[in-house]
């Protein structure tokens, strides 16, 4: 009985003492990014799908559904370096239009991030700025958590062109 106990303790205070290191290890990585969004044909990098039968996208609408795969850059301006492609799903997730649900895959193709991905994933709604979760990541994003920010810059509605400055905060091994 006694040995069970001082057994069940060394376990305790085994698992206690490592997962308490692991922990101290957690850093913070702080980046701003800008999603290039296009939302006209021909060159679109976001779509409903099924595409509408009148061929205009309704943002609105409760139930439709998006992909998306836009380019991400390091800078505010559309011909800078791509650093990484958002690539994913949005859902209109209101009765009335007015929010949005994201699960959305930051998927690094180039620069310090490369070959790393960060998941993102919650309610978006529609204001100036809009705050969703980080749940997850890949590579040197390993067990992330932690929050990120769009905020929309620019709309050239000619060419459906939005520049999204898009802030993340991530905690990760
Ligand atoms: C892209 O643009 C569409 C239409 O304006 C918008 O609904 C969507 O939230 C934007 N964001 C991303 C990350 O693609
Ligand atoms: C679409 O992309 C093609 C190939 O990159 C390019 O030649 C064309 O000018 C683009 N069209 C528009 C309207 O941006
Ligand atoms: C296309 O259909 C959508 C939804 O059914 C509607 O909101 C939109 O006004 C229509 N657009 C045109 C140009 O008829
Ligand atoms: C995002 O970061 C930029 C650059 O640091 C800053 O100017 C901007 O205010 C931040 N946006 C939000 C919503 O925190």
């Amino acid at each position: 009985m006694a040995n069970k106990i001082t057994l069940a303790s060394i376990l305790f205070l085994t698992i206690f003492t490592y997962s308490n290191a692991k922990l101290r290890h957690l850093k913070e990585t702080k980046l701003t990014v800008y999603y290039q969004n296009y939302s006209s044909r021909p060159n679109a990098t976001v779509i409903e799908i099924p595409g509408p039968a009148n061929g205009t996208e309704n943002y609105f609408k409760f139930g439709a559904m998006f992909s998306v795969d836009d380019p991400i850059t390091e800078e505010f301006d559309e011909g800078s370096a791509i650093i990484a492609r958002g690539r994913g799903l949005f859902v209109t997730s209101a009765l009335d239009g007015s929010s949005s649900h994201v699960m959305l895959s930051v998927v690094f193709i180039d620069g310090e991030h490369k070959g790393s991905s960060i998941e993102i994933y919650g309610n978006e709604q529609r204001s100036m700025v809009r705050e969703v979760a980080v749940v997850g990541g890949t590579g040197k994003f390993r067990l992330a958590r932690g929050y990120v920010t769009f905020e929309n810059l620019y709309f050239d509605p000619v060419r459906g062109h939005t520049i999204l400055q898009s802030n993340m905060t991530v905690l990760h091994y």
